[in-house]
């Protein structure tokens, strides 16, 4: 699938998200080593401590169509849902949660994952590289000390 194609599911997923308190709807494609996809939005709640980012929402979907370990890309896009079609202009990073979610999938599979970040309208895009957007990371080595 190209960049644009995964970057326009992300864009069609925002606008599925339950984001009534923020308003700001995200949406996430995930992409497996097979190039199959999965989708998801943030999801909000009265009780504001938990939300989940679309990212997470995606990670789950991931987990159970392919397995963690099998994804090698994920296109994030957030913006303003109100016309009908996803806009604006900020490119959208995950927030630091989902960069150490990711990371535990990157871990599992052994390679890196690629990001790529739109803004809502879908017209800037950043790349990265998971560990690039976690540097100095904690995951699975730090917990070696009471590992068997
Ligand atoms: N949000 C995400 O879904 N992913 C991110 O990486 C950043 C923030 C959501 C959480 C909340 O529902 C809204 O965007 C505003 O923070």
């Amino acid at each position: 699938m190209s960049e644009e194609e995964l970057i326009a599911l992300a864009r069609a997923a925002a606008l599925k998200a339950y984001a009534p308190y923020s308003r700001f709807h995200v949406g996430c494609a995930i992409e497996s080593v097979d190039g199959d996809v999965v989708t998801g939005a943030n999801l909000e709640n009265a009780c504001y401590r938990l939300g989940l980012c679309a990212e997470q929402s995606a990670l789950a979907a991931a987990q159970h169509q392919f397995g963690l370990a099998s994804i090698a890309r994920i296109a994030v896009a957030g913006g303003n849902p109100s016309s009908g079609e996803l806009t604006g202009e900020a490119t959208c990073t995950p927030c630091g949660g989902c960069r150490q979610a990711i990371l535990e999938a990157a871990h599992l599979a052994g390679r890196d994952i690629h990001i790529l970040s739109a803004n809502g309208s879908g017209t800037q895009v950043e790349r990265h590289m998971i560990m690039d957007l976690i540097p100095r990371s904690f995951g699975p080595t730090n917990l070696a000390d009471v590992q068997d």
